[in-house]
């Protein structure tokens, strides 16, 4: 085996980044753990200057592609510049030309992470992306090689940091969500654009990937139904409290008879349920399969370290695979074609805050509509009574989305609706 194992990094900012510092700190230890020392032969970035104040060598800076795709003895690429492209064009020529791949890149994994599995397994190439679902907790490995033995049934997780930081300051400190966005801007958790957060759709990228890997059938993030967290008030998660429950952002897979079900929603969940324990910016991902029944994975989701630690710990299982001339043990896992239910067909309890004129016979009239739509409701409570309005919280029993739907739509048209203010899932 070679003395030393040439790399280079795409990309430079948060997470690669993160990868220069912890192979610095592993500098002692590599040799012995691997057999050989990992040197960042080169880094491709847009700002050299910026980047040289990040490393010990500038000259190891390129804003040349080729210098790396050209180099026979860079062996490991690491993609950590995000978006789709250069970034595809650039994993596919690093694979192209022999070189094994790691990358964090939720975004393209989610959209054409088969095009690069194939192409990774037609080179004989390792293409490893532990970083891209829940940055350093381990969940991609675990499901491809401990849990292999199981069918998985469901995995569901809290995959988005943002959102579970500003929904635990909104049920720990009563904020209303701007504020709690606010205040995650400030730390530096949100992006002066927090579109894709708190949208559900980083959640939603991260929950294609997991579902692909978790039930061995391609799930694209056009797959998944996705909903944010911007309707959701401090007055919801009083009423979810009062009731037992906490309000989270979860990414929710489950492998049906019908088909593989993908969403990502807010969802009340019982207080006792092990995710509702997972506050401020934590990641945690559930998964149950039908040998090793129910774990859970916990951990900091995003970050300069964490996510590098997922990062070089992909970077040295390529290094023990080529050791062993054993690359690409380890492929794509999709070899199955399961179709993908559409949300509309999904059933699921619901919790309801709906505003109503307060006069007699109000509650007959609503709970005669969902009755004609299938809709049982399994709990009913009036909670406040201002200005001749009153407030309905309910949760029914499970229905399917499209008889749901087909309820409210009614009830939106009835004069004595003043406004449905919230529709939650309920575990
Ligand atoms: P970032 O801080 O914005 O850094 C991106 C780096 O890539 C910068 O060094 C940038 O160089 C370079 N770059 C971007 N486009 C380039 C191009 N066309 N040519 C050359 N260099 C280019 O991003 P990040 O937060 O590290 O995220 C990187 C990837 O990791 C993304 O796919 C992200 O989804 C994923 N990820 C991030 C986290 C996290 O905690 N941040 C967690 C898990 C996964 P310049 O600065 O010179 O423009
Ligand atoms: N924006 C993501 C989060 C981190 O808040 O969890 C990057 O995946």
């Amino acid at each position: 085996m070679n003395k030393v194992t040439k790399i280079a990094l795409l990309g430079l900012g948060t997470v690669g980044g993160g990868v220069y510092k912890v192979i610095q700190m592993q500098q002692e230890e590599m040799e012995r753990k691997l057999g050989t020392r990992v040197e960042i032969k080169k880094i491709l970035v847009r700002n050299i200057q910026k980047a040289a104040l990040k490393v010990k060598d500038p000259s190891v800076l390129t804003n040349d592609v080729k210098e790396i795709m050209q180099d026979p003895e860079i062996c490991i690429v690491v993609e950590v510049m995000g978006g789709i492209e250069p970034a595809r064009t650039y994993i596919l020529e690093a694979l192209k030309a022999g070189k094994h791949v790691v990358t964090a890149n939720k975004d393209l994994l989610a959209a054409d992470g088969h095009i690069l599995m194939e192409t990774a397994a037609e080179y004989h190439c390792d293409l490893f992306y532990e970083a891209a679902v829940a940055g350093g907790i381990p969940i991609i490995g675990p499901l491809k090689s401990s849990l292999s033995g199981n069918h998985i049934k469901e995995v569901m997780g809290i995959v988005n940091g943002t959102t579970n930081f500003i929904l635990t300051k909104m049920t720990q400190e009563n904020m209303e969500f701007s504020d709690a966005l606010k205040l995650a801007q400030d730390l530096g958790y949100a992006e002066s654009d927090p579109t894709a957060d708190v949208e559900g759709l980083d959640a939603g990228r991260k929950m294609a990937i997991l579902a692909s890997v978790a039930f061995n059938s391609r799930v694209t993030f056009d797959d998944v139904h996705t909903e944010g967290i911007t309707k959701i008030t401090a007055k919801d998660i009083r009423y979810a409290k009062d009731m037992g429950h906490v309000i989270k952002l979860l990414g929710v897979a489950r492998n049906t008879d019908n088909g593989i079900e993908v969403m990502v929603h807010p969802m009340l969940i019982d207080e006792q349920h092990p995710l509702a324990s997972v506050n401020d910016s934590y990641n945690a991902v559930f998964v149950r399969g039908d040998a090793v029944q129910d774990t859970m994975f916990y951990g900091r989701g995003a970050g300069e370290l964490p996510t590098a630690s997922a990062v070089v710990g992909d970077i040295f299982e390529i290094i023990r695979n080529m050791a062993f001339n054993c690359c690409g043990r380890i492929g794509c896992t999709c070899y199955k074609e399961l179709p993908i239910v559409p949300a509309e067909e999904t059933s699921s309890k619901y919790f309801i805050r709906i505003r109503v004129e307060d006069k007699t016979g109000v509650l007959a009239s609503i709970a005669a509509v969902f009755g004609n739509n299938s809709v049982s409701l399994a709990q009913v409570i009036q909670r406040s009574r201002r200005e001749d309005c009153a407030e309905l919280v309910m949760i029914t029993e499970a229905v399917k989305d499209r008889h749901l739907n087909d309820a409210l739509t009614i009830l939106r048209g009835m004069s004595i609706v003043r406004d449905i203010s919230s529709v939650i899932r309920v575990d």
